[in-house]
């Protein structure tokens, strides 16, 4: 019996060290030390020993039994520990592996000035772009606004300086770009302006102009109209109607708004454009012979036209969206229709 219980001992050791997870060694803790495993089989078998025998073979059989079960559990704290390794490595994250799908997408905003600028580079015109910190000579003086011109509202004007300020507009840009290049010139100039306008549903601080500029030999009011109409149909749809008013600007002469027939309506009048049918979407004009003096041309030989469009506006009118405030408060709920 004694040799029993030392090859039960061996045989036991040898497969726990063998198991390779924990419910391995559970089945083989079962098969030994379970109700019917195999010590508690041979010690049922005690009762045929002689008392003699009886002490000795006890005092064996309860010393495998402990270092068996010394063995169970540190195995089984082994096992514990190579599954959670294997769990972790499992689970385990690269970061920095590149995504495969594509996270994200661009803002109406940029749509709309991607669609624009597409627009007019279709018709063979050159984006440039200008500071937006910007000298008060290129924001007014040069675009025949003088200092005491009542187009020149202080309440609208961020200033720095008393001669330098936040670009109220992308005109400057205007007079950056006659100042560096010779005629023919053909560009537009996107970007941010600012004026100190109170936030409301058609106004913010801080918003996105599109200028254009068209110099040369013989450009004519014509141009001007066919170039904004031809625009206003890629852009809306060819349904879309356009009207131009005389308009006042300071660097333009003569000065127009450009309307396009209301979105929301077709024209029959609603509360989108107040009741007129029309919603007016630019400002243009002829470039005034003053500007084109202070960029050192000569009027009479070289003629211009201008316009400048706020993209908020024109992108609200696009998608109907009813308050500019949603283009800058990065709301998924918005963002994620576009
Ligand atoms: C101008 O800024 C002229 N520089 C446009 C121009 C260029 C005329 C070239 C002639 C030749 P105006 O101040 O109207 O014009 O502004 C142009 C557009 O900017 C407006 O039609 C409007 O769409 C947008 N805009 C004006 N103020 C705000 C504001 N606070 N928030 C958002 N958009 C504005
Ligand atoms: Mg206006």
């Amino acid at each position: 019996m004694k040799e029993d219980l030392l090859y039960l001992k061996e045989e036991a050791l040898h497969e726990i060290e063998k198991s390779k997870d924990l419910r391995e060694l559970n089945n083989i803790r079962i098969k030994y030390l379970g109700k019917k495993g195999k010590l508690t089989t041979i010690l049922r078998g005690m009762a045929n020993l002689s008392p003699e025998e009886r002490p000795a073979i006890g005092k064996l059989a309860n010393e495998v039994k402990e270092e068996l079960e010394q063995k169970f559990f540190q195995k089984g704290l082994e096992l514990k520990e190579i599954a959670k390794k294997i769990r972790l490595q499992k689970e385990k994250i690269d970061v920095t592996v590149p995504s495969k799908v594509i996270l994200g997408h661009k803002h109406p905003l940029t749509l709309v000035l991607d669609e624009i600028k597409e627009i007019f580079l279709g018709l063979g015109y050159e984006v440039v772009e200008g500071p937006e910190v910007e000298l008060d000579y290129y924001n007014f003086e040069a675009l025949n606004i003088p200092k005491d011109h009542p187009a020149r509202d202080m309440q609208d004007t961020f200033y720095i300086t008393e001669e330098i300020l936040l670009r109220t507009h992308t005109s400057p840009v205007q007079i950056r770009t006659m100042e560096k290049k010779k005629p023919p010139i053909k560009v537009i100039v996107p970007g941010r302006v600012y004026r100190s306008d109170e936030v409301d549903a058609t106004h913010s601080p801080v918003f996105h102009q599109v200028e254009g500029l068209v110099v040369g030999e013989k450009v004519t009011m014509a141009d001007l109209k066919g170039t904004l109409i031809t625009f206003a149909k890629m852009f809306y749809g060819k349904e879309r109607r356009v009207r131009f008013r005389p308009s006042y600007f300071p660097f333009t002469e003569p000065s127009a708004e450009m309307d396009i027939s209301c979105i929301a309506c077709d024209g029959k009048g609603c509360r989108v454009c107040s009741y007129t049918g029309w919603l007016e979407i630019l400002g243009c004009g002829m470039v005034h012979p003053n500007v084109l003096k202070n960029c050192g041309y000569d009027p009479e030989e070289v003629t211009g036209f201008a316009f400048g469009m706020g993209i908020e506006r024109i992108a609200m009118l696009k998608y109907g969206i009813n308050d500019m405030r949603l283009f800058f408060e990065n709301d998924l709920r918005f963002l994620e229709q576009f």
